[in-house]
């Protein structure tokens, strides 16, 4: 998730651009640059922090009344120098910012290639931006219409601002899928990813929609068309947020607002790897290894804490969808153990952070014995991402709460997607079948966003509400939703400080049994697929011990719903996605239990974000 601020108008840019990235800082990146107009285009860019940026250009003589301003958060390329933005067009007279991802940048690139560009950047936005200049000279149109038919060749998602030398009073902004929030002020204009940048200038901002292209020029009305060339008339509304309240987007908490950002992420990481009509799934960046992965003889995923739980899911999904034989290990024990590995082993390393000093460790140990590594990490060229073979990003965007939530599901995400490629590769699933699966995977994004919608009526915070004061909890699961039983209990752990544990259901008889009473509220995650009636009894044996049931069932479902003290309905799906759609009431649960205990739910004591110790 990248920032954006930009400004024109008649006011010296350059501190108004870095205050607005300072706003921005909240999202977390990698590298920050400026362009910055003054007859010509200057550009300054830098890994690291927006005060690196800042340090790097003190002294420097910047002054200009036009200029865009972006913080990376990588997906294509690592993140360096030239990588980060703002990316000149060949001839440096556009500079672009890009917030999002463009699926089709490869064909684009060669085509531009072929007409004689050369690229500087590993980056999609370079890409884009060369893309504009050509259009705009071979089909020679003013800049906004070769914005706008570029635009039109683009698959994917964007938020983009371009500054212009041809054009020195007008900064064109345009968006579909990443936001842009327009600030309009006496006779100048500010834009950003969203208002924070913007709030101390004016409170009158237009929200720019999916497909709509900004032309702004200073001192004038500005102007919106779409990208069919209609022109729109704009709805300004007046901020009423404080700075604070915009940066966590109107939640309380980053937590929250990662819970509900789910349907966007998740939708990021299917983004160009998935295609329902043409039956094809590919992740990209482990398209040399696929196989490896078909003759490996194991799939050995390795990773600590929800990365962990990530992997047993990927566990039943590999060696169900696939058919592989697939380990999980924590990467603690697995560095320590003296493990077995061969060279026709394949090991997958899951990480959030990309920099998990255990998770680390045994990759180096797996690397040194010949094995084969692919990665699974959110932080595109963190250490783990560099440490492994290959690998495919998540794609989720920077979490901020230190409790794992939209990084979970997306690493569920793509791992789903491998054992589909893999069972697309081995041919075992009957292809109207698998269209069917990939079908309903599509789909996705919408029933989570129906999730979300479903509970958010208040059921959640009432159950919370009955259950904040206890001292134990039991999460029960069976199947693709025993890692979910797993991850919901860890949860609650981490935020709330309630000791919970997730079992097996059908484990429960062999110990965690003796624990229930009435005062111990148990969380079982049943629905109507599998083995949905063995559920139902281990159900009803905490029901006859006088337990307390909260059961996540498939909507429309009658008959948990006559023995649990509360069913929190998911939208029906295939047997393989539940986990996802599974995962986001238990997170919610985790959440509202931790706000009335008064937790900080944000940072929870003793955890960090990124463990880069033993
Ligand atoms: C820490 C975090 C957890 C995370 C784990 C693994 O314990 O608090 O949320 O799951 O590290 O981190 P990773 O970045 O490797 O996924």
């Amino acid at each position: 998730m990248c920032g954006i601020v930009a400004y024109i108008g008649y006011k010296n840019a350059h501190p108004i651009l870095i205050k607005g990235l300072q706003r921005l800082e909240y999202r977390g990146y990698d590298s920050a640059g400026i362009s910055i107009l003054n007859g010509k285009i200057q550009t300054y860019k830098t890994v690291g922090k927006v005060a690196e940026l800042e340090k790097y250009i003190e002294g420097k003589n910047i002054v200009g009344e036009a200029g865009i301003a972006h913080t990376r958060w990588a997906t294509h390329g690592e993140p360096n120098q030239i990588n980060a933005h703002p990316h000149y067009s060949q001839s440096k007279s556009i500079s672009l910012i890009h917030n999002g991802i463009i699926e089709n940048y490869a064909t684009l690139k060669e085509e531009l290639i072929s007409r004689g560009y050369v690229f500087e950047s590993d980056t999609d936005t370079e890409v884009l931006v060369n893309l504009i200049e050509d259009i705009r000279i071979n089909e020679n149109v003013l800049l906004d219409e070769a914005v706008r038919i570029a635009l039109c060749q683009v698959v994917g998602a964007y938020a983009i601002v371009i500054l212009s030398d041809e054009h020195p009073n007008t900064l064109i902004a345009a968006r579909k899928g990443s936001p842009l929030v327009i600030g309009i002020g006496e006779d100048d204009y500010y834009i950003a990813s969203d208002a924070t940048p913007i709030v101390e200038y004016t409170k009158n901002v237009v929200y720019l929609e999916d497909e709509e292209i900004a032309v702004l020029t200073r001192g004038q009305d500005f102007k919106i068309v779409t990208n069919k060339n209609k022109e729109k008339t704009p709805y300004v509304q007046e901020l009423e947020w404080n700075l604070s309240e915009l940066e966590k987007g109107g939640y309380d908490h980053f937590m929250m607002k990662e819970i509900y950002e789910q349907p966007r992420s998740i939708r990021d990481s299917m983004r160009g790897r998935l295609n329902s009509i043409t039956g094809n799934v590919s992740l990209g960046g482990i398209i040399d290894y696929e196989q490896k992965l078909l003759t490996a003889k194991r799939i050995i995923i390795i990773a600590c804490g929800t990365s962990w739980h990530a992997g047993l899911v990927g566990e039943y999904l590999l060696e169900d969808i696939a058919r592989v034989t697939v380990e999980v290990e924590y990467a603690s024990e697995f560095r320590y153990r003296n493990p077995i590995i061969t060279e026709d082993d394949v090991v997958i390393a899951i990480s959030q952070s990309g920099e998990t000093a255990d998770t680390l460790a045994a990759i180096d140990l797996a690397k040194s014995k010949g094995a084969t590594i692919l990665g699974i990490c959110n932080v595109v060229g963190s250490s783990i991402a560099r440490a492994t073979h290959a690998g495919s990003y998540t794609h989720a965007g920077p979490e901020i709460g230190v409790a794992s939530t939209k990084a979970f599901t997306a690493q569920v995400t793509v791992l789903t997607l491998m054992a589909l490629r893999l069972a697309q590769l081995k041919g075992n699933i009957p292809k109207a079948r698998f269209m069917q699966l990939l079908q309903e995977m599509e789909q996705l994004p919408e029933k989570v966003e129906k999730v979300l919608k479903t509970n958010s009526k208040g059921l959640v915070s009432q159950i919370a509400n009955k259950y904040k004061d206890v001292n134990n909890f039991l999460y029960l699961g069976r199947g693709y939703n025993f890692p979910v039983a797993l991850e919901g209990a860890l949860k609650l752990k981490e935020i709330s400080y309630i000791h919970a544990e997730g079992y097996p259901a059908a484990e429960m008889k062999h110990g965690p049994i003796a624990l229930i009473d009435e005062n111990m509220p148990v969380v079982f995650i049943a629905p109507y697929l599998g083995i949905y009636e063995k559920v139902v009894s281990n159900i009803q044996e905490v029901k006859a011990r006088k337990g307390n049931v909260i059961a996540i069932v498939t909507e429309g479902d009658t008959t948990v719903k006559e023995i649990a003290d509360f069913v929190i309905e998911i939208p029906a799906t295939e047997e393989y996605l539940v986990p996802i759609l599974a995962s986001i009431p238990l997170q919610k649960l985790a959440y509202h239990i931790a706000v009335l205990r008064g937790c900080n739910v944000d940072m929870p004591r003793n955890l960090a974000k990124s463990v880069t110790v033993e």
